[in-house]
């Protein structure tokens, strides 16, 4: 009933729904496109739809807001937030590039937009190697995720400075690398491991990747078993488009909590008040556009 309803205020309006890999699996099922970071912007600049609602947490709807200055974004729910976006702010970003003068700033697309205003570019955790080592220089001041800081120095030749040294996700620091590698002795299969990942954890997975990157992976490998070190309803997602695999959630309790925000009835009240309206101050939102266009131009 109410995904019907969900189905008629979507015509009515010309809104499209993009949700993240991690939504709920009713919410992924109501969706019209489902992606990750990277893939949840670059389609929100190719959409024709008037409306955008953002089945995701905040700077996903923020990025489709400064990527769209015609279009209306509304996320379903204030409480959707990025715990990891708050590890870093402007004053913290200003101190570092004072310090470090022949530094390029490249700030993980989980960022505030304020934030991403001061940036040279932005990269996801699908593109940011290549992103680091297409910047034009040999210093880059990384942010806030400091887990994918280490993965992107592994991953390049260049200094790569963590801002501010200690930034993660909650979610990401469930899993340990004892528990993963006992789930494969016990089930076997190849594991998937998200680079927000410990490096400990990134050591013993047979891929890193972003969650458009384990999807990809899957394609192409021939396993039939895969341990998902994620958030766990990453594991539906990958269920859905390969059903002939089976896909173990390396923690079953491994949520993140502003994802669940979003419910059906949130995004039908979306829809039905068209709220919540994702507005970006107009020279914010300039500035981390060229931020976010630069990334798309990098890669
Ligand atoms: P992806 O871009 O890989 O989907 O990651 C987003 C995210 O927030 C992971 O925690
Ligand atoms: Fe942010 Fe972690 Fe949730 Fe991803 S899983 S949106 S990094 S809090």
């Amino acid at each position: 009933m109410i995904v019907e309803e969900i189905e008629q205020l979507k015509k009515e309006l010309n809104a499209l729904i993009m949700a993240h890999n991690y939504q709920l699996p009713e919410v992924q099922d109501v969706a019209d496109f489902v992606g990750d970071s990277l893939e949840l912007a670059t389609k929100s600049k190719s959409t024709d739809a008037d409306y955008i609602v953002l089945a995701g947490v905040d700077f996903m709807a923020e990025t489709a807001a400064i990527l769209n200055p015609g279009k209306t974004v509304l996320i379903p729910s204030h409480l959707a937030s990025c715990e990891m976006a708050r590890y870093l702010d402007p004053k913290t970003i200003e101190e570092y590039k004072k310090a470090y003068p022949e530094s390029k700033i490249v700030l993980y697309i989980n960022s505030t937009a304020e934030c991403k205003a001061l940036a040279d570019s932005i990269c996801t955790s699908a593109n940011a190697a290549k992103v680091v080592k297409a910047i034009e220089s040999d210093i880059v001041l990384f942010g806030p995720d400091a887990n994918l800081a280490k993965y992107v120095s592994k991953n390049t030749k260049k200094k790569v400075i963590p801002l501010p040294p200690n930034g993660h996700c909650y979610v990401h620091t469930y899993f340990d690398p004892e528990e993963v590698l006992k789930i494969k002795r016990k089930d076997g299969g190849e594991v998937m491991a998200h680079p927000e990942c410990v490096e400990e954890v990134q050591a013993v997975a047979d891929v890193v990747a972003s969650t458009g990157g384990m999807i990809k992976h899957v394609a192409t490998s021939n396993s039939k078993k895969f341990i998902v070190v994620t958030e766990c309803d990453m594991s539906y997602r990958l269920k859905k488009l390969y059903p002939d695999r089976e896909f173990i959630p390396a923690w079953d309790n491994a949520i993140c909590l502003g994802m669940r925000q979003i419910t059906l009835e949130k995004i039908w009240e979306s829809l039905k008040y068209k709220r919540y309206k994702v507005q970006v101050d107009n020279k914010i939102a300039q500035k981390a556009r060229m931020a976010v266009e630069r990334m798309f131009e990098l890669t």
